[in-house]
């Protein structure tokens, strides 16, 4: 029987009405409206249509949302004033720098001057530490929105076997660590394989859910998995250009090869993209009401 598919755009649709009502709410009982602003540096094009499609989502959402776009060409120096006047704005909840940045600049110390107030990508050390210690914070959109996928979509994660490849910073690391947590969501028992694992197809066929970040087209194949297996494919690779000049876009994992054998998946585009999206709105909606005290 091939896999269910697991639709990030049907789950994505469902939150961002959530937060669509909840928008709504704040501006009719408090006359807030939360704001984000993004910061672009160059001219990178699958950066700029991250940017963009982040603007669009925030303005469907009734979200006020500002995009700052600077060129390549930027000293770090004036990257960091727009963060701090951002930092001081108190009609902008949410601070997003659209990564990777020119070589030129430092992703870090650009990163540690976001208010972890405002820090809505949840890269910030205090968020991040934070996140390690199961404390309330801005989680990493990504990873939040791969356990959000699995809540939604009924996926049992206590106790089951978890294996994550890529070990990145904003992927790797904190999905595994989110996935351990001692809590509802988490409760997982997680390996993560990288460049030096010794030999993945072990670890990868042992998995209940298997989580691939890696940033390489199509390289897990049905041999690599189990039967029955949840497959939560990351990986957003350009294998080429269609002739209206889009990009045709291939996960991490072999879609066809796996989902006669997968028990659930991914597809690529369509499953976790629009997810780290609508977590980002999410967290932005979130730093709007804790900027103004309000619960929920
Ligand atoms: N859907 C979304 O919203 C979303 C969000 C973020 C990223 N992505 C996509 O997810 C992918 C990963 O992103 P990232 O930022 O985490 O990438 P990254 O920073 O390049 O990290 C890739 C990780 O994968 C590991 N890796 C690479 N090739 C491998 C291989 N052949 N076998 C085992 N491990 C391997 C690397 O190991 P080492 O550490 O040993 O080098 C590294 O830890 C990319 O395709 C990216 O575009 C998608």
């Amino acid at each position: 029987m091939p896999a269910t598919i697991i639709s990030g755009i049907e789950t994505a649709k469902a939150i961002r009405e959530e937060i669509g009502i909840e928008v709504r709410r704040l501006k009719q009982e408090y006359n807030i409206i939360p704001g984000l602003v993004t910061i672009l540096v160059g001219d990178d094009p699958a950066s700029q249509s991250y940017v963009a499609a982040k603007n669009r989502t925030a303005e469907a959402l009734g979200i006020f949302s500002e995009q700052v776009t600077l060129p390549a060409i930027t000293a770090e120096v004036d990257v960091l004033r727009i963060i701090d006047e951002a930092n001081r704005n108190p009609a902008i909840h949410g601070i997003l720098v659209q990564l990777p940045l020119p070589r030129h600049i430092n992703e870090t110390k650009v990163l540690f001057t976001i208010d972890p107030d405002k820090d809505v990508d949840g890269f910030h050390p205090v968020n991040v530490g934070k996140m390690l210690l199961g404390e309330q914070c801005f989680l990493p959109c990504t990873p939040n929105g791969i356990l959000e996928l699995l809540r939604r979509s009924g996926v049992e994660t206590s106790g089951a076997e978890v294996v994550v490849i890529g070990r990145s910073n904003i992927v790797g690391k904190p999905v595994a660590s989110l996935m351990l947590q001692k809590r509802e969501g988490g409760n997982a028992t997680v390996t993560v394989c990288h460049t030096r694992t010794r030999d993945m197809g072990f670890h990868t066929r042992r998995a209940d859910i298997l989580i691939v970040a890696a940033g390489v087209a199509r390289m897990i194949k049905a041999d690599q998995i189990k039967e029955g297996a949840v497959i939560i494919d990351v990986g957003i690779n350009r294998v080429g250009q269609a002739a209206n000049g889009k990009a045709i876009l291939a996960g991490d994992v072999d879609f066809n090869d796996v989902v006669g054998k997968a028990g659930a998946i991914t597809p690529v585009p369509g499953g976790v993209g629009p997810m780290t999206i609508t977590m980002l709105m999410q967290n932005t909606l979130q730093a709007a009401k804790r900027a103004a005290r309000i619960d929920g």
